[in-house]
């Protein structure tokens, strides 16, 4: 029915055939989802907007492309332009795709929207649970970084240098960002959810600790 949506989502699913399986089209499709999940809690947004910020937010991701934040905003709005979507559509999405990331916190967000809060909520949850547990440690493995290391994690307390050089651990991931997301959902009804994927990870922890140990 949606003919503009169809086109960028046959575009999106091409230009993330080869990428990381945590950040691949599955990735795009549960954020997809999951907003939706969201928006129809959250009274009136424009869906369409919604939708495209999901779609398009991680065409291009800057960990992949040596750090450049330009060349996904520059894609999505030369797509969207050549789909004839609205002008102001336009720029509302490409906005949005330009704030979603956390960045390891280091990143000012300079704009916000209800529907740029719908979408890096569905974005932060998808890094949360059950899933959030598999993307960490296959992006760890992608990264050749090791699962956990207790002569080095959590990295409490080291100088911002020394940091700048550590290659963290996968376990280390989830203190630096996975269980500070919960604290930082938009909406409600993402926070709802996100609380229950926290506890899930928090679980997950204490569980691999015990074993770590050999104490079960
Ligand atoms: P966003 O794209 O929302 O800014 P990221 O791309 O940094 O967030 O993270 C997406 C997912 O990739 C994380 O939830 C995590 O599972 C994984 N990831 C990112 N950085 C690391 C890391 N240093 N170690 C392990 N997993 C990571
Ligand atoms: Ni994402």
């Amino acid at each position: 029915m949606d003919k503009q949506i169809d086109q960028v989502i046959l575009y999106v699913k091409k230009e993330l055939e080869n990428a990381e399986s945590g950040h691949d089209w599955f990735h795009i499709e549960r954020v997809y989802r999951t907003a939706l999940t969201i928006a129809k809690e959250e009274g009136e947004v424009n869906l369409t907007v919604v939708k495209l910020i999901a779609l398009l937010h991680d065409i291009a991701d800057s960990k992949f492309h040596d750090g450049d934040e330009s060349i996904g905003p520059l894609k999505a709005r030369k797509l969207l332009e050549q789909l004839k979507f609205e002008s102001d559509v336009i720029d509302h999405v490409v906005l949005g795709i330009e704030n979603i990331s956390f960045k390891g916190g280091n990143f000012n967000q300079t704009f916000r929207s209800d529907e740029l809060d719908i979408v890096q909520d569905a974005d932060r949850l998808d890094a949360l649970g059950a899933i959030g547990i598999a993307r960490t440690f296959n992006y760890g493995g992608f990264k050749n970084n090791v699962i956990y290391d207790p002569s080095i994690d959590p990295v409490f307390g080291m100088t911002k240098e020394a940091y700048k050089n550590h290659k963290g651990t996968s376990v280390n991931h989830f203190y630096e960002k996975l269980l500070k997301l919960k604290d930082l959902m938009n909406t409600k009804t993402g926070l709802k959810l996100a609380e229950g994927r926290h506890r899930y990870m928090e679980n997950f922890l204490a569980q691999f600790y015990t074993e770590w140990e050999g104490e079960a």
